[in-house]
C-alpha cells in the first residue's frame, strides 16, 4: 500500500506562529500528527491590538523553532512529508512574507512541491480535520477580519451571499470589549463577562435586521455601547452591557443566519445540506448554540471546527494543502504575498 500524503502547512498571517503537520486518511477525515500555535498576546497586550512590526519580528524569531516542534511532535521524518504549504494571504504583508518565505526555503531545500494558501479557504475548510464534509455546504466565516456567508461549492469555488458591511464580527467584540476595559485580545473575555450580566437590561440596535438580505453590520453596536458606558457606574453593569451584546448578536445571527439558509436552498437544494460556521468568533458558546438552533430548524446540519481549530492555526492550512496535492494544484516560488486576498 502506498503511503498517505503528509503535508506540513505554515500559517503567520496575523499574530499566531503556527506549523502543522497531517495526513490523509481513508476515513475521509485526516489525521493531526501534530498542530504547534504559538500566540503573541504578550507582545501586543500592552498597545491594546496587533503592531505589525512587532508581530513580523516575533514571527522571524520563532518559526525555525516551532517547525521544529511540530516535525518532532509528528513523528515522521522531513523526507516522509509530501508537500509544504504557506499562508498566501489575506493579512498583514510584513507577516505574511515570514511564513511564507520559511515554507518556500524548505520545499525548495526538501525539493517538494510548494503550495499557497487563502487563509480564509483554511477556516473554510478546517471543520474536514474533525468531520467528513462534502460540498456544497453552507458557510459562515467570522473572524477578527471577515464576516460573510458563502456558498461552497468545491475547492476554490465559493459564492458569496453576504457580508459585513462595516466591521467584521471579531472586531465587533474585540472593540466592545475595549469600551468595557477588557485587555485584548478581548472577544473571549468578552464571552465570560457576559455569563455574569442580566441580558435584558439594555436595549442595543440590531443593524440592517430587516433589510440587505443577509449582508451584515456591527458598526452601530458600538456607538450604541460607547453611549451607554458613559452612563454605567457599577462592575454588575459592565457585566449586563457584556450580556446585552452577547445577546444582540445571537439574535443578529439567527435572523441573518435563516435568511442565508434559504438563499442557500435555493441554488443548491438537497434533502439534507451542511451548515458551517468557522473563524475565531465560532468558539463563541452562545453563537454556537444559537447556531445549532437555526440549523437544525431549518433541517441543515450544524457543523463546527473544533474549539481549538477555530482560530488561527496551521492544520486548517495544510488541510488546504492537501485538497490542493490531490487536485495537483501547486503553486512557484515566485508566488507573492497578498494582504487582501478574497474568497470569491
Ligand atoms: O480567526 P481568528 O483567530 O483570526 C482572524 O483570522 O481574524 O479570529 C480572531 C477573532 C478575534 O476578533 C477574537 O476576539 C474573536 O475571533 N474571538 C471571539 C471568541 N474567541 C475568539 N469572539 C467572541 N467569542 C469568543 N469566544
Ligand atoms: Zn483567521
Amino acid at each position: 500500500m502506498t503511503k498517505k500524503p503528509i503535508i506540513l502547512g505554515i500559517e503567520t498571517s496575523c499574530d499566531e506562529t503556527a506549523v502543522s503537520l497531517i495526513q490523509d486518511d481513508e476515513s475521509g477525515v485526516p489525521k493531526i500528527l501534530s498542530n504547534i500555535v504559538s500566540s503573541q498576546f504578550d507582545v501586543h497586550k500592552e498597545f491594546g491590538g496587533v503592531v505589525p512590526e512587532l508581530a513580523a519580528r516575533s514571527h522571524v524569531e520563532k518559526i525555525d523553532l516551532i517547525a521544529q516542534q511540530a516535525i518532532d511532535k509528528s513523528g515522521v521524518s522531513l523526507d516522509e512529508v509530501s508537500a509544504i504549504a504557506a499562508t498566501a494571504g489575506p493579512g498583514l504583508i510584513v507577516c505574511l512574507t515570514v511564513g511564507l518565505n520559511f515554507g518556500k526555503a524548505m520545499a525548495s531545500s526538501l525539493g517538494l512541491p510548494f503550495i499557497g494558501v487563502n487563509h480564509l479557504e483554511g477556516h473554510a475548510l478546517s471543520p474536514k480535520l474533525n468531520s467528513k464534509l462534502d460540498y456544497p455546504y453552507l458557510l459562515l466565516l467570522i473572524s477578527g477580519g471577515h464576516s460573510q456567508y458563502l456558498s461552497v461549492n468545491g475547492l476554490g469555488k465559493y459564492k458569496r451571499l453576504g457580508t459585513t458591511i462595516d466591521d467584521a464580527l471579531g472586531e465587533a467584540f474585540d472593540k466592545t470589549a475595549k469600551l468595557l476595559g477588557i485587555e485584548f485580545p478581548g472577544g473571549p473575555k468578552l464571552e465570560k463577562f457576559a455569563e455574569k450580566g442580566n441580558p435584558e437590561k439594555f436595549k442595543l440596535p440590531q443593524p440592517i435586521i430587516n433589510k440587505g438580505g443577509c449582508n451584515l453590520s456591527f458598526a452601530g453596536l458600538k456607538t450604541a455601547v460607547l453611549r451607554i458606558t458613559k452612563t454605567i457606574k457599577t462592575e454588575q453593569e459592565k457585566f449586563d452591557l457584556a450580556a446585552s451584546f452577547q445577546k444582540t448578536i445571537e439574535e443578529i445571527l439567527y435572523i441573518k443566519t435563516k435568511i442565508a439558509l434559504s438563499e442557500f436552498n435555493k441554488i443548491n437544494f438537497q434533502n439534507k445540506n451542511s451548515f458551517v460556521v468557522a473563524g475565531g468568533v465560532a468558539a463563541n458558546k452562545g453563537i454556537r448554540k444559537k447556531l445549532v438552533k437555526v440549523s437544525t430548524e431549518n433541517n441543515f446540519e450544524p457543523i463546527f471546527p473544533d474549539i481549538n481549530l477555530c482560530g488561527d492555526n496551521a492544520a486548517m492550512i495544510a488541510m488546504v494543502g492537501l485538497e490542493k496535492f490531490k487536485a495537483n494544484q501547486f503553486d512557484g516560488l515566485d508566488l507573492p504575498a497578498s494582504p487582501r486576498l478574497a474568497l470569491d
